[in-house]
């Protein structure tokens, strides 16, 4: 099946950046949250990149209009009922993922494939839900989704080979390197770098240096395009400890539950960019 119309549950940073991608690879493409709040605020963000990209002469204002034209945004589920791939970036927890999974598999064509952009959840615990397990998959893109290449095209217990093949060659298409592999706990980046982001986050206090430090020295002595706590804070605290702890959970390493000093800050509502404080401010 070609895909040609894409439907992106919850319109956060993730969801957003992902129908950032669809629009402008020229897919039809269908936001739903669940207020129009959320949804114009997405909308905000989008365009502010897309006008950026006109800004900086890598993409024409003709472009940035036909994308956005593209877009359209709903607060009902309803509206995606004729969507041949849905990618789900809702809340990291099984049970609301489960919910929406068994609700998008009522309304969607019984050939629409099911994507989910979890971090670390199982892939086919989600699937379980419906009735249709071989259409559903994982699609787990990398924060800025508009800006990194990598989507990890997750292969669950059920999942068709026709569905896997679609999603990875929509992702080409979508001008993404797509990369497949199985339901693992973590699948390929996330198993290495949500562990190492904790060793990070634990140096802070075992060889008592700053953030501000702890970056200085991973960007420069490691070359990493940013450091350990610009990162965290990019993704999202919130989104960081829910991934350790499923991690952990799955695999019981120490290491992969979350640090002490990342829980405190979740529960202080300090997320990262997205709530204007985290190790630094915004
Ligand atoms: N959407 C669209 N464009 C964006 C963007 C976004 N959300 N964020 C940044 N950009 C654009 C900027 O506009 C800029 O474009 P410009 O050249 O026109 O100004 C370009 O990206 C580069 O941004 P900056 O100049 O601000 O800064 P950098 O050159 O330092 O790049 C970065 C920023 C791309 C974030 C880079 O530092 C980087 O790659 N960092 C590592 C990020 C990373 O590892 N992410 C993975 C996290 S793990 C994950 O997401 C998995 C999850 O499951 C936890």
């Amino acid at each position: 099946m070609e895909i040609r119309t894409v439907g992106v549950v919850g319109l956060g940073t993730m969801g957003a950046g992902i129908a950032q991608v669809s629009v402008q690879s020229g897919h039809e493409t269908i936001g739903r949250d669940v207020s129009d709040e959320v949804n114009e605020r997405a909308r905000g963000t989008i365009e502010r990149y897309l006008s950026r990209a006109v800004e900086k002469e890598r993409m024409s204002a003709a472009d940035k209009d036909a994308a956005l034209a593209r877009l359209s945004l709903t607060t009902s589920l309803d509206d995606l009922a004729d969507c041949d791939l849905v990618i789900e970036a809702i809340v990291e927890e099984l049970a609301p993922k489960q919910e929406m999974f068994a609700e998008l598999e009522r309304i969607c064509r019984p050939d629409a494939i099911l994507a989910t952009n979890t971090s670390a959840l199982s892939v086919s615990k989600i699937a379980e839900a419906t009735k249709r397990p071989e259409r559903v998959i994982g699609m787990h893109f990398f924060n800025p989704a508009p800006v990194l290449a990598l989507v990890e095209i997750v292969r669950a217990e059920q999942s068709s080979d026709e569905a896997v093949d679609d999603a990875y060659r929509w992702a080409e298409r979508a001008g993404k390197q797509p990369v497949g592999c199985n339901d693992t706990p973590g699948f390929i980046v996330n198993r290495i770098l949500i562990p190492l982001l904790n060793d990070c986050v634990r140096v802070l206090d075992e060889a008592r240096v700053s953030p501000e430090d702890l970056d200085k020295a991973m960007t420069n002595g490691a070359g990493w395009p940013m450091g350990p706590c610009a990162l965290v804070d990019l993704v999202g605290i919130d989104i960081h400890v829910h991934a350790s702890e499923a991690l952990h959970a799955a695999l019981g390493e120490e290491r992969m539950a979350p640090p002490e000093r990342l829980v405190q800050m979740q529960r202080e509502g300090k997320l990262g960019r997205k709530s204007g404080e985290g190790f630094f401010s915004y």
